[in-house]
């Protein structure tokens, strides 16, 4: 298995590069633009074949390198169906699995973060976007971001997986790269609730600075990050 863990320092995103062997088909789960290149210099060393880059959700904090990495080494470009980016070429939906050479990503539709957030489960480890991160969870003040929703992603669909699924989220600000399930259960403050309510309430009580790159990252990222905005 070819795993890789790809960091962008600037947004704090973390990027995954998935193969079953050398010499195969390749996946990659939220490519930041600014590092393709880096992207395809490792696609090339290590031998693979891109077939697949694929968004957890439209991000505001970053643009997405699908579209480039499509022009690129022609592989799709996916998002889930809830999506508003246009310039997908494959569009996946909960309960499908998505495919490359030995890899398995089974798809769980995981809204709150934003209403096109997905989440993906690959054997032993769960991709899970925005939605739970190491010891928090993703926003829901914007995109259509729904505190309700977002618990029933969390309760229902995420800690409900085995306990000792490892946990890979899309950004970390303090360089934590894995945590699992269980370890999230009990740890992550933001889990520690009674009910439903109560989350919904804790996280309308938050109140954040807008990202930085919001006002551009958000429209390029519905074009794939494929056109200029001013
Ligand atoms: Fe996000």
């Amino acid at each position: 298995m070819i795993f890789r863990q790809l960091f962008d320092p600037v947004s704090s995103t973390y990027t995954y590069l998935l193969a079953e062997r050398s010499g195969g088909e390749a996946l990659i789960i939220d490519p930041v633009l600014d590092r393709v290149d880096q992207y395809l210099q490792l696609v090339r060393e290590l031998d693979l074949k891109l077939v697949m880059a694929v968004d957890t959700h439209i991000h505001a904090d970053h643009v997405t390198g699908l579209g480039k990495l499509r022009s690129a080494s022609g592989c799709a470009s996916a998002m889930g169906e809830h999506s508003a980016a246009e310039c997908v070429s494959l569009r996946f939906r909960e309960g499908e699995t998505l495919k490359a050479d030995g890899v398995r990503l089974d798809v769980l539709y995981t809204p709150g973060h934003t209403d096109d957030s997905y989440s993906f489960v690959m054997g032993d480890r769960v991709f899970t976007g925005d939605t739970l991160l190491i010891r928090g969870t993703g926003r829901t003040d914007f995109q259509n971001g729904d505190p309700g929703a977002q618990y029933d992603s969390l309760f229902h669909k995420l800690l409900v997986l085995p306990e000792d699924t490892l946990v890979y989220p899309a950004h970390d600000y303090e360089g934590r790269t894995c945590s699992s399930i269980g370890e999230e259960k009990r740890h992550n403050p933001r889990l520690q609730v009674a009910s439903r309510q109560e989350y919904v309430d804790r996280m309308n009580a938050l109140r954040l600075d807008p990202p930085r790159l919001m006002d551009i990252a958000v429209p390029a990222n519905r074009a794939c990050g494929m056109e200029q905005v001013a």
